[in-house]
């Protein structure tokens, strides 16, 4: 088999082979198939598509490129929850330590921030000392013993989504279809749990921009998951504008934090009910999804959740102190008010660009190799729908470069557009599939 023919097969138009997936991937994995070639394949993908067989073969394909996590002596039901990402997205943060204090067993791969989407690793950082670096072994006994432990995905698991990923996001074949199901599926399917809760974004933030697309990514996803036996389900969210008002890695922290004490965001908490309900009920916790949100609501009230966070962050080495002193977080030097300069409600905010904002602060990776400043970002005041007066405040932004600050406050006017005429608030949930 040669990989110049496969491409070609595929520049063409043609279905390939579950062998032919096969061989290109564990050739990609070793380092026998280079980058330029597997550049040429993604392209091609992202122009001819692959039809629900050869994604299915991709994605079995790199869920076995590596090792296969055995969660089996870990108790009771595992459930996992990925976001295919958005930007002010901390769900993990608060709705991880919610559903545990039900007893649901979270053993939880996350990943770092990705282009203008941030990830759930950066953020718990903000906890001084805390590390998703502990072994298996730890990861394991942790949720045994406390219910709750998140790690960072290891080299050796679904190693080709790795590579491949990395290449996607150089090459503009991050937004297919297949390459996306393929890519998060295959690191949850290695990852070993029990459930699977997705979390399918849609919107100007999104991968998937079109909200048919998100139910078709949703489908496709939902499908490999029950096929290879685990018990998968989609929640199709709104990322058409930051989710919650924060965007920046501390500030979102802080954001999880005020929610779990029972003050957050409407829309924020809305999410974490609606695919905690789903993971309550996977994990046979409760008999359906209306009494689980009860059981869920309850947990924020009585401080239970607030509770096992700060017990989660120290399991791990961070200091579970700051869980109930926010003044102690990771804090920038400059904060200031963002006026608009029109008048009118908020018709659309380009979502993307409100992470770019965050990401040209400092609070994302330029480069794979960047560090980030963890106190930087924005904290919406107004988000589409509301009526806002020139010169009253769009935002806060938290800055610790009065340059940077400039240019991301320059970008962030941009991405705001008003109507003279009231504008309907926006649907969070825009459906279900199971
Ligand atoms: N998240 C992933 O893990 N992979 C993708 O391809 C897109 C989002």
């Amino acid at each position: 088999m040669r990989m110049y023919d496969l491409i070609m097969k595929k520049r063409n138009g043609n279905v390939l082979s579950d062998e032919e997936i096969d061989f290109m991937v564990q050739g990609y994995t070793k380092g026998e198939i280079p980058d330029y070639q597997m550049s040429a394949m993604t392209m091609a993908i992202f122009f001819q598509g692959m039809n629900e067989q050869e994604t299915l073969a991709l994605t079995m394909s790199m869920a076995h490129s590596g090792d296969m996590l055995d969660l089996s002596d870990i108790n009771g039901i595992k459930v996992d929850k990925h976001s295919t990402g958005g930007v002010g997205d901390k769900t993990s943060l608060a709705l991880t330590p919610m559903v545990a204090a039900l007893g649901v067993p979270v053993a939880k791969m996350s990943g770092r921030g990705l282009g203008h989407t941030g990830g759930t690793i950066d953020k718990l950082e903000s906890f001084t000392g805390f590390s998703t670096a502990i072994s298996e072994e730890r990861f394991k006994n942790n949720v045994n013993r406390i219910g709750i432990a998140i790690m960072g995905q290891t080299a050796d698991l679904a190693p080709a989504d790795k590579k491949l990923y990395a290449l996607r996001d150089v090459t503009a074949t991050v937004d297919n279809m297949s390459l996306i199901a393929s890519s998060i599926m295959s690191k949850k399917l290695a990852a070993g749990a029990d459930a699977i809760v997705l979390d399918v974004k849609t919107g100007s933030g999104a991968f998937m921009k079109a909200e048919e697309d998100a139910f078709g990514l949703a489908k496709e996803m939902v499908k490999i998951g029950n096929g290879a036996g685990r018990k998968t389900s989609a929640v199709i969210s709104d990322m058409d504008q930051p989710l919650g008002f924060a965007v920046g890695n501390a500030l979102e922290v802080r954001e999880a934090i005020d929610t779990l004490r029972g003050n957050g965001p409407e829309d924020f908490v809305e999410l974490c009910l609606t695919l905690g309900s789903h993971m309550v009920v996977a994990a046979q916790k409760a008999q359906n999804v209306e009494e689980a949100r009860v059981m869920l609501e309850k947990v924020i009230e009585d401080g239970s959740a607030l509770d096992k966070l700060a017990e989660f962050i120290e399991a791990q080495g961070g200091d579970k102190e700051l869980v109930y002193h926010l003044d102690k977080l990771p804090m920038a030097s400059i904060i200031e008010e963002i006026p608009s300069l029109m008048e009118g409600y908020i018709e659309h905010i380009e979502c993307d660009e409100i992470g770019i904002c965050s990401l040209i602060l400092g609070g994302g990776r330029e480069t794979k190799e960047s560090d980030i400043d963890l106190s930087v970002g924005l904290v919406l005041r107004k988000k589409v729908g509301d009526f806002v007066r020139k010169g009253e405040s769009l935002a806060v932004i938290h800055a610790n470069d009065s340059e940077k600050l400039r240019n991301a406050k320059e970008r962030f006017l941009k991405a705001y557009t008003f109507s003279e005429t009231p504008v309907a608030k926006k649907k969070l949930i825009k459906g279900i599939v199971t």
